[in-house]
């Protein structure tokens, strides 16, 4: 526990990655997660809307369940708008995130109908904004449009673990540089007054795991009442993010974006008719 017992320690963003994995690579996933996520209270299972996320979340669940790890996970997804930018949505229980990926399927709403809340109640967190990619929101709608969705959701993501230390191996592209800088941190100024901030390791690996923030939580509060409060979160790191090799995250990242892409063309194909176990 942290010193301060009402301040929990949360991942906002977190993927499983367990689609097209056989049960031996499974096993092996639930083993280093079980070894690396033990600095945390709280995981927020944001698998992305074309990975299956509700057996993302029973995944993460079963394990720490079955380990009887004291590890609040949460059901969440990575959204996607029909813009292709990308929005977090954290529900209460798995019954209402079955619900709420029927009601807002991915690539059908713009973003702000995404954010928009409607029966099944969620929180929402703008991840990586500044991200290179069109799934961040500055890069996919241009400034004006994206500044005005930053007033619409409950939090936006102060920083993105993928992007931890990664602006110096990119300083020959200062516009780029400029990007990942600003994913890597968001700009404090740019964020309203009455929006809560998060960090999220956004690990795809469990070694990617370590960058977290803090989350207070009153006596007899559930974790998604505190959330609905949208603090202003500190950001905390276990060593593991200091000392992980930049390189080979770097690489790592590159490879998982390009069969991430080629998923969500099979997802966009295919539509909402994937998303399984609709209950
Ligand atoms: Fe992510």
């Amino acid at each position: 526990m942290t010193p301060n017992p009402h301040l929990r320690r949360i991942d906002t963003h977190f993927h499983a990655n367990i689609q097209l994995r056989s049960r031996s690579a499974r096993a092996k996933i639930a083993s280093a997660l079980l070894a690396r996520m033990r600095h945390l209270d709280i995981l927020c299972s944001t698998e992305h809307v074309y990975k299956d996320p509700l057996a993302a979340f029973d995944f993460l669940d079963s394990i720490v369940r079955g380990a009887g790890l004291p590890i609040d996970i949460l059901p969440a997804v990575e959204n996607i708008s029909r813009e292709g930018v990308e929005l977090i949505q954290i529900a209460q229980t798995r019954q209402d995130l079955a619900a709420l990926l029927r009601e807002k399927p991915g690539y059908a709403l713009t973003i702000e109908d995404l954010a928009e809340k409607g029966t099944v109640p969620f929180i929402s967190i703008l991840p990586h904004p500044y991200s290179p990619s069109k799934t961040g929101a500055v890069t996919g709608l241009g400034k004006d449009r994206a500044k005005r969705l930053f007033d619409r959701v409950d939090f936006i993501e102060a920083g993105n673990g993928a992007f931890f230390d990664l602006p110096r191996y990119v300083q020959h592209r200062p516009a780029m540089a400029e990007k990942i800088k600003n994913t890597e941190t968001f700009p404090r100024a740019e964020l309203p007054q009455s929006v809560g901030s998060s960090y999220g390791s956004d690990a795809h690996f469990p070694s990617e795991l370590g960058l977290h923030c803090l989350l207070p939580v009153r006596p007899g509060e559930t974790n998604f009442e505190a959330l609905s409060k949208r603090p202003q979160m500190e950001a905390a790191s276990s060593d593991e993010t200091i000392n992980a090799n930049k390189h080979l995250r770097l690489m790592a990242n590159l490879g998982i974006s390009g069969v991430e892409y080629l998923q969500k063309q099979v997802f966009r194909v295919v539509g909402a008719k994937t998303v399984r176990d609709p209950q």
